[in-house]
Protein backbone atom coordinates (compact mmCIF):
# COMPACT_ATOMS: atom_id res chain seq x y z
CA UNK A 1 0.00 0.00 0.00
CA UNK A 2 1.28 3.49 -0.83
CA UNK A 3 2.02 5.43 2.04
CA UNK A 4 0.17 8.35 3.25
CA UNK A 5 2.64 11.52 1.94
CA UNK A 6 2.91 14.71 4.49
CA UNK A 7 4.95 17.69 3.85
CA UNK A 8 5.31 20.05 6.95
CA UNK A 9 5.67 23.72 6.21
CA UNK A 10 8.18 25.67 9.15
CA UNK A 11 9.93 28.72 9.68
CA UNK A 12 11.72 28.38 12.50
CA UNK A 13 13.37 25.72 15.37
CA UNK A 14 11.02 22.92 14.08
CA UNK A 15 10.25 21.39 17.51
CA UNK A 16 7.05 20.65 16.18
CA UNK A 17 8.44 19.05 12.54
CA UNK A 18 10.97 17.32 14.34
CA UNK A 19 8.28 15.69 16.76
CA UNK A 20 6.50 14.81 13.45
CA UNK A 21 9.45 13.55 11.78
CA UNK A 22 9.95 11.15 14.45
CA UNK A 23 6.36 9.76 14.71
CA UNK A 24 5.92 9.52 10.73
CA UNK A 25 9.43 7.14 10.83
CA UNK A 26 7.44 5.06 13.65
CA UNK A 27 4.53 4.74 12.09
CA UNK A 28 4.28 2.25 8.33
CA UNK A 29 1.58 3.75 6.56
CA UNK A 30 2.88 7.82 6.32
CA UNK A 31 5.94 9.47 5.56
CA UNK A 32 7.31 13.20 5.62
CA UNK A 33 8.23 13.15 2.18
CA UNK A 34 9.85 16.27 2.08
CA UNK A 35 10.08 19.64 5.30
CA UNK A 36 9.71 23.08 3.24
CA UNK A 37 10.89 26.55 5.03
CA UNK A 38 10.78 30.02 3.60
CA UNK A 39 14.39 30.73 5.72
CA UNK A 40 17.28 30.45 4.93
CA UNK A 41 19.60 28.73 8.06
CA UNK A 42 16.07 27.79 9.69
CA UNK A 43 16.61 24.90 12.81
CA UNK A 44 13.99 23.22 11.11
CA UNK A 45 16.01 22.13 8.46
CA UNK A 46 18.94 21.06 10.58
CA UNK A 47 16.40 18.76 12.08
CA UNK A 48 15.14 17.64 8.88
CA UNK A 49 19.03 16.64 7.31
CA UNK A 50 19.63 14.86 10.94
CA UNK A 51 16.87 12.97 10.80
CA UNK A 52 17.40 11.78 6.65
CA UNK A 53 14.38 13.64 5.30
CA UNK A 54 14.33 15.80 2.44
CA UNK A 55 14.43 18.98 2.86
CA UNK A 56 13.64 22.97 0.73
CA UNK A 57 13.72 26.23 1.02
CA UNK A 58 11.80 28.75 -1.18
CA UNK A 59 12.99 31.90 0.43
CA UNK A 60 10.46 35.00 0.06
CA UNK A 61 9.40 36.68 -4.04
CA UNK A 62 8.73 39.93 -4.17
CA UNK A 63 5.36 38.45 -5.82
CA UNK A 64 3.17 36.04 -2.98
CA UNK A 65 1.65 34.64 -5.79
CA UNK A 66 5.53 33.77 -7.59
CA UNK A 67 6.32 32.20 -3.98
CA UNK A 68 3.23 30.24 -4.11
CA UNK A 69 3.54 28.88 -7.04
CA UNK A 70 7.01 27.29 -6.13
CA UNK A 71 5.40 25.66 -3.13
CA UNK A 72 2.78 24.28 -5.21
CA UNK A 73 5.11 22.75 -8.06
CA UNK A 74 6.94 21.29 -5.26
CA UNK A 75 3.63 19.77 -3.52
CA UNK A 76 2.15 18.64 -6.98
CA UNK A 77 5.52 17.22 -7.80
CA UNK A 78 6.34 15.03 -4.83
CA UNK A 79 2.30 13.94 -5.08
CA UNK A 80 1.26 15.41 -1.17
CA UNK A 81 -1.31 14.57 0.30
CA UNK A 82 -1.52 16.39 3.33
CA UNK A 83 0.30 19.80 4.40
CA UNK A 84 1.09 20.10 8.14
CA UNK A 85 1.92 23.49 9.32
CA UNK A 86 4.34 23.73 11.98
CA UNK A 87 5.26 27.79 12.79
CA UNK A 88 5.25 28.47 9.01
CA UNK A 89 4.96 32.23 9.47
CA UNK A 90 2.96 33.14 6.22
CA UNK A 91 -0.45 32.84 5.52
CA UNK A 92 -1.84 30.97 2.34
CA UNK A 93 -3.96 32.56 -0.22
CA UNK A 94 -7.40 31.05 -1.39
CA UNK A 95 -6.04 30.18 -4.86
CA UNK A 96 -3.03 27.87 -2.64
CA UNK A 97 -5.30 26.25 -0.76
CA UNK A 98 -7.95 25.99 -3.80
CA UNK A 99 -5.48 23.88 -5.95
CA UNK A 100 -3.95 21.91 -3.38
CA UNK A 101 -7.54 20.97 -2.12
CA UNK A 102 -8.44 20.37 -5.52
CA UNK A 103 -6.01 17.74 -5.55
CA UNK A 104 -7.56 15.96 -2.92
CA UNK A 105 -11.07 15.54 -3.90
CA UNK A 106 -11.92 19.61 -2.98
CA UNK A 107 -11.29 18.09 0.82
CA UNK A 108 -9.68 20.44 3.43
CA UNK A 109 -6.46 18.80 3.76
CA UNK A 110 -3.76 21.33 5.34
CA UNK A 111 -3.59 21.24 8.87
CA UNK A 112 -2.05 24.14 11.64
CA UNK A 113 -1.31 23.76 15.31
CA UNK A 114 -1.60 26.91 17.68
CA UNK A 115 -0.72 27.50 20.93
CA UNK A 116 -4.03 28.99 22.32
CA UNK A 117 -7.32 27.78 22.51
CA UNK A 118 -8.91 29.65 19.08
CA UNK A 119 -10.25 31.64 18.64
CA UNK A 120 -8.84 33.57 21.49
CA UNK A 121 -4.96 34.73 20.93
CA UNK A 122 -4.34 34.15 17.24
CA UNK A 123 -1.48 35.25 15.32
CA UNK A 124 2.15 35.58 17.53
CA UNK A 125 3.57 35.38 20.50
CA UNK A 126 0.09 33.80 21.74
CA UNK A 127 1.26 32.29 24.96
CA UNK A 128 2.96 35.23 26.15
CA UNK A 129 -0.19 37.47 25.35
CA UNK A 130 -2.56 35.30 27.46
CA UNK A 131 0.08 34.87 30.07
CA UNK A 132 0.39 38.75 30.58
CA UNK A 133 -3.51 38.94 30.71
CA UNK A 134 -3.35 36.98 33.73
CA UNK A 135 -6.09 33.68 31.77
CA UNK A 136 -6.07 30.68 34.34
CA UNK A 137 -5.83 28.24 30.97
CA UNK A 138 -5.10 28.30 27.63
CA UNK A 139 -4.24 25.77 25.41
CA UNK A 140 -3.45 23.73 22.23
CA UNK A 141 -5.74 24.19 19.07
CA UNK A 142 -5.09 22.10 15.51
CA UNK A 143 -7.17 23.60 12.76
CA UNK A 144 -8.17 23.15 9.24
CA UNK A 145 -6.41 26.07 7.48
CA UNK A 146 -8.11 28.84 5.69
CA UNK A 147 -7.20 31.76 4.12
CA UNK A 148 -7.28 33.67 7.26
CA UNK A 149 -4.88 33.76 10.40
CA UNK A 150 -5.77 30.70 12.72
CA UNK A 151 -9.35 31.13 11.63
CA UNK A 152 -10.11 27.86 10.10
CA UNK A 153 -12.28 25.04 11.45
CA UNK A 154 -10.85 23.24 14.59
CA UNK A 155 -10.24 19.69 15.00
CA UNK A 156 -8.88 18.79 18.32
CA UNK A 157 -8.60 21.07 21.79
CA UNK A 158 -6.58 20.62 24.51
CA UNK A 159 -6.73 22.63 27.41
CA UNK A 160 -3.55 24.12 29.62
CA UNK A 161 -4.35 25.32 33.02
CA UNK A 162 -1.29 28.11 34.11
CA UNK A 163 -0.26 26.44 37.46
CA UNK A 164 0.06 28.59 40.84
CA UNK A 165 3.45 30.48 40.63
CA UNK A 166 4.29 29.19 37.21
CA UNK A 167 6.85 31.25 35.21
CA UNK A 168 5.70 32.31 31.25
CA UNK A 169 9.33 30.24 30.63
CA UNK A 170 8.11 26.92 32.28
CA UNK A 171 4.16 27.17 31.44
CA UNK A 172 5.96 27.93 27.49
CA UNK A 173 7.63 24.53 27.85
CA UNK A 174 4.84 22.64 28.84
CA UNK A 175 2.66 24.02 25.56
CA UNK A 176 5.51 22.66 22.94
CA UNK A 177 5.21 19.71 24.82
CA UNK A 178 1.32 19.86 24.47
CA UNK A 179 1.32 20.84 21.16
CA UNK A 180 3.77 18.29 20.06
CA UNK A 181 1.37 15.39 21.77
CA UNK A 182 -1.66 16.93 19.75
CA UNK A 183 0.04 16.91 16.83
CA UNK A 184 1.59 13.13 16.61
CA UNK A 185 -1.58 12.29 17.63
CA UNK A 186 -3.64 13.50 14.81
CA UNK A 187 -0.89 12.36 12.62
CA UNK A 188 -1.26 8.88 14.49
CA UNK A 189 -5.00 8.98 13.77
CA UNK A 190 -3.96 9.93 9.67
CA UNK A 191 -1.91 7.26 9.82
CA UNK A 192 -4.55 4.86 11.12
CA UNK A 193 -7.21 6.15 8.50
CA UNK A 194 -9.33 7.02 11.71
CA UNK A 195 -9.12 10.54 9.98
CA UNK A 196 -9.42 9.92 6.04
CA UNK A 197 -7.05 10.92 3.70
CA UNK A 198 -7.98 11.75 -0.03
CA UNK A 199 -4.97 10.94 -1.44
CA UNK A 200 -3.42 13.47 -4.48
CA UNK A 201 -5.44 12.99 -7.61
CA UNK A 202 -4.50 15.16 -10.42
CA UNK A 203 -7.47 16.51 -12.28
C1 LIG B 1 4.59 26.70 17.75
O1 LIG B 1 4.21 27.25 18.98
C2 LIG B 1 3.41 26.61 16.84
O2 LIG B 1 2.24 26.30 17.48
C3 LIG B 1 3.34 28.01 16.30
O3 LIG B 1 4.70 28.34 16.08
C4 LIG B 1 5.51 27.64 17.00
C5 LIG B 1 6.56 26.91 16.24
O4 LIG B 1 7.48 26.27 17.09
N1 LIG B 1 2.49 28.07 15.12
P1 LIG B 1 8.46 25.16 16.52
O5 LIG B 1 9.24 25.79 15.36
O6 LIG B 1 7.65 24.00 16.07
O7 LIG B 1 9.38 24.81 17.65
Amino acid sequence: MNKIRIAILASGTGSNAEALMKKAQSLNSVEVTFVLSDKVGAGVLEKALNLSVRHFVVTKQSDRREHEQRVLNLLREYRIDWVFLAGYMRLLSLEFLQTFNGWHGGNSQVVNIHPSLLPAYPGVDSIRRAFEDGVEESGVTLHLVDEGMDTGPQLMQSRLPLEAGESLADWSVRFHKLEHQTYTQFLELVALGQIPTSPFEET
